[in-house]
Order: C-alpha cells, then structure tokens, then sequence
C-alpha cells in the first residue's frame, strides 16, 4: 500500500510517500520511503521566541505544493500529464475547499494541469492536536488531493503518529508486546500513557501546566538562546558535564511526592527566572551550570515517573517519542534506570530524524488505521487543535 502523510500541525511542513506492508497481527509490518520532504519553519518563528499561528498557517500554504512535487519526484511518480488530471468541474469544487487557504488553490491549479495521478492507495493527514489555523491547512490541501485524485483519506492523530513512529525499529514494526506504555514528550505534550492494544490509549499521566519542550524552550530563552530551546540547553548541559561546571543553584524535582503520575514544569522554569532575575549578568559557565541543573532535573523527573508507571500499569514494553525524546541525556538517563530497575522491558526509544515532527510518522499511524479501514470523507475532514488519545 503506497501511503502519502501529510503533517502540518506545528511549525513543520511535512510530506512523506511510503510502501508498507504486513500487519499488526502477524508482526510483519515494513515499510519503505519512496519520497520525503520537511520544511522547518524555526528560522521563521525565531524572532518570536516561539511559533506564531497565523505565520505557520501561511507558511504552510507555500510550501505544500512545491514539497508535494519533491516527494513525488524523489519517489519517481512525478508524471507529466497530457491533459490536466482534473476537469473544470473539479476545480470548482477545489475552490470552495481552500477558499481560506491562501495561494494553495492557484498552485494545486497549476500542479494538477502539469502533472498525471500519481498511484498513491491512501492519504493519511494530521487532523490533530496542534495549531488550529495551521493543522486546517493540511486538512484542506489533503481534501483538495483526495477529490482531485478520488483516493482514500485517512485522519492521523498526531500523538498516535509519535506512538507507532516511535514503535517502529528502522524500517519494520515488529510485534509489540502489550500492555505497553508511552513516554510522549514534545514542544505541546507531556504524557503517559497505556496502551492495553493498539490504538486504545488510556492517559494516566500528564503535564499540569507547561509540556516539557516548552519549558526547555522558555529556560532557554531566559538563558539568552535562540528557539527551539531544547537542542541549545542539551548543548549547554553537556559542555558542562564535560568541563565538570557545577549548577550555581539546585532545581526543585517537581511533582515527585504528588502520588500521581502528573507532571508539572512551570516550577522549574519559574525557579530559574528566580534565580536569573537574582544576577545582573549570567557568565557563559553559569549558563551551563543552569542548563546541566535544568535538564538534570527533568531526566531525574521523567526516570522516577516512568519507573512508576511501569510496575502501575505492568508494562512489558516502553515507547518514548516526541522531539523532547532527541535528547541523549534524558534517554541515557532513562536507559541506566531501566537496566537496572526493568531489566525485561523491552524499550523503543524513537531515533531523534523521527522524533521531532515529521510525515514519516503521520504516513506510518495512517497505513495502520488504513488496514482497519479507518477512511474518513472528504467532507467528514475537519481539524480539532484538542483531540486527544483518550
Ligand atoms: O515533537 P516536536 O517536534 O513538536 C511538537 O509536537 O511539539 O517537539 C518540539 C520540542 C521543542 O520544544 C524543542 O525544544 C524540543 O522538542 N526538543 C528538545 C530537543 N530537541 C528538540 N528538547 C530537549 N532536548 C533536545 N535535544
Ligand atoms: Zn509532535
């Protein structure tokens, strides 16, 4: 089955083209990537310390037809057409679905006149959670597709794609043993959750305030550093483990006596305006200092829930995702608590190209929910910026 993902929840743009076979039941799923594009828009978001909605929706409406064409193209199916692939008709109706998505109807115009159907069984697209304005501009882009190339449509939960992408090890799904439970960690997400089968998803932890990205993400930016925050702490951090920098202040281990297995990050991250407020300047090794305290506390914090969390739901396997999962520290920290604490869990930590977001995993949790015919119409197709798992 050749499934096309789309995924534009966020700040990132994101086509993938994949052929995947096998199923859940006998463990055989593999798949192969014909075709991949991703467009960051963070040098866009960076002078607002964070992603600006209506910016990303725009954005995403440049970007999708030119990135569409790539993938096609590196999948080889990009076949110039004789006579446009749609008739007026069509284009009628294609008007009316991206009458609010900006310039993507003159470009989709363009496209389907150049170029033939590719063969693609099924678009699967992000209908959330996220960014409302920005996750509707996929959702149109992949109705427009689906009624221009009468294909299938399937709706991704996003958290779902961060599960299965996570679950996959290289270019296979291998059986999975249940109950396992997920780590979701990610710019908008803080979550634990069970997952007695596959796509029953019961959440039995989660952020009370900040997602965790996010606090890395404002940390940082009291710190002085660019946005995304997470990459540029974890670089700080390591500096000063391997320079033995000592954190000028300790970092409260939050929530770690709530009895529960919620998280809450806006402590932390009010702790360091604290004490940031407390100095005039910050010397460039006190920053490391507070970088390696900052994300040593969230490593202890996430090894201690996760431990409580396997022997509460008896989980025989952990799945850790999102783009907070790139980070080698919490995933070294984490590993070290498992080998010793759950020696028989089995562990799929997501590798970081697939942790933070992309069309890979939408593709992937799309080809699942296809098997189980899943299919939505394209006028059933809307956006939710609040879906949740459970
Ligand atoms: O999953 P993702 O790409 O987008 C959301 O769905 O939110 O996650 C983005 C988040 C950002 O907050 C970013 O700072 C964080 O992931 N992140 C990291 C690292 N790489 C990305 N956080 C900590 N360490 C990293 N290496
Ligand atoms: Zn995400």
């Amino acid at each position: 089955m050749k499934v096309l993902g789309i995924e534009t929840s966020c700040d990132e743009t994101a086509i993938c083209l994949i052929q995947a076979e096998g199923d859940l039941e006998h463990g055989n799923i593999r798949f192969k990537t014909l075709g991949n594009a991703l467009y960051s828009q963070i040098e866009t978001h960076r002078p607002y310390g964070g992603v600006f909605p209506n910016l990303a929706k725009r954005e995403h409406a440049k970007n999708l037809v030119p990135m569409l064409v790539s993938t096609l193209e590196q999948a080889k199916m990009l076949v110039p057409a004789d006579r446009p692939a749609v008739t007026k008709e069509m284009l009628d109706e294609l008007k009316i679905v991206l009458e609010r998505e900006e310039g993507l109807f003159a470009q989709l115009v363009m496209f389907f006149a150049q170029y033939q159907k590719p063969a693609i069984d099924v678009i699967a697209v992000t209908i959330g959670p996220g960014l409302e304005p920005a996750l509707w501009v996929g959702v149109n882009f992949a109705k427009a597709l689906a009624i221009a190339w009468d294909v299938r449509i399937v709706p991704v939960n996003h958290m779902e794609g961060h599960i299965v992408v996570s679950a996959v090890e290289g270019n296979a799904l291998p059986h999975t043993v249940l109950p396992a439970l997920a780590l979701l960690i990610s710019g908008g997400h803080t979550e634990l959750v069970r997952m007695p089968e596959w796509f029953h998803y019961q959440k039995i932890g989660q952020t009370r305030d900040d997602a965790v990205g996010e606090a890395f993400d404002k940390v940082a930016r009291l710190l002085g550093l660019p946005y995304p925050g997470g990459p540029e702490i974890s670089r700080l951090a390591k500096e000063a483990r391997a320079k033995n920098i000592a954190a000028p202040f300790t970092l409260p281990r939050s929530m770690l006596q709530s009895g529960d297995l919620d998280f809450s990050f806006s402590g932390l991250k009010t702790a360091v305006r604290r004490e940031v407020e407390n100095r005039s300047t910050l010397t460039d090794d006190e920053k490391c200092g507070i970088a390696r305290e900052f994300e040593g506390a969230v490593a202890d914090i996430f090894s201690a829930k996760v431990a409580t969390a396997i022997d509460a739901v008896n989980a025989y396997t952990l799945i850790i995702g999102g783009g907070v999962a790139a980070n080698t520290y919490i995933k070294q920290h984490l590993g070290t608590m498992l080998e010793k604490d759950f020696p028989t869990v089995a562990v799929r930590v997501c590798p970081p190209e697939r942790a933070t977001d992309n069309a890979l995993m939408i593709a992937l949790a799309g080809y699942l929910r296809a098997l189980r015919g899943d299919f939505a119409k394209p006028e059933e197709l809307y956006a939710d910026g609040n879906l949740s798992l459970a």
